[in-house]
């Protein structure tokens, strides 16, 4: 991955200026972005699941990584976030919920996953091995944001230091 020259995806732009808008500013990075592309591409017809749609951003790299038969669910309990997502992705295969994760986690009964993106408290730092459960054999789980930030809140780093 060349750092100074990354190709951005469909859509990449438009959310990020609609984030803006309404200050999101829990994004994931590019390097994230286009590894997360890189690896939705390595899972021919993949089912792929995003734990913190947040307003599509991650979801834009995604996307443009898989084929043309898999399909992604990606879940998010705020509307106002995964509303931005939801302008820009209307596609049979990407399906978007807002719903508690950590709810959905414990309830979901359908196929299992080829990636997993886990970008929010459940399926991280809460319900762990019940996300890990709904991998395939062979499937990646991708987390990010394990290295010290400015906005992680007091004594964060006992939670990232148990998980990782
Ligand atoms: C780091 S942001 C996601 C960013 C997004 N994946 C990206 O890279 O652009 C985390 C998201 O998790 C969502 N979230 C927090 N707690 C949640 C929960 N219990 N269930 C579902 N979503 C949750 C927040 O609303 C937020 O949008």
């Amino acid at each position: 991955m060349n750092d100074n020259s990354i190709v951005l995806p469909k859509f990449y732009s438009e959310i990020k200026s609609d984030s803006e808008k309404i200050a999101f500013s829990m994004p994931s990075d590019l390097q994230t972005g286009s590894f997360l592309r890189t690896l939705s591409a390595t899972k021919k017809d993949g089912h792929f699941l995003e734990l913190g749609t947040g307003t599509g951003l991650s979801l834009t790299w995604m996307s443009e990584g898989m084929s043309e038969n898999s399909n992604l669910i990606s879940i998010d309990n705020s509307s106002e976030y995964q509303n931005i997502a939801k302008k820009y992705f209307q596609k049979p295969n990407i399906s978007l919920v807002c719903e508690d994760a950590e709810k959905w986690i414990l309830n979901y009964k359908g196929k299992k996953f080829d990636l997993i993106f886990a970008d929010a408290w459940p399926g991280k730092y809460a319900v762990l091995e019940e996300t890990l459960q709904l991998l395939n054999p062979g499937g990646i789980y991708l987390i990010d944001d394990m290295l010290p930030q400015k906005n992680w809140p007091a004594n964060h780093d006992k939670n990232v230091e148990k998980l990782v």
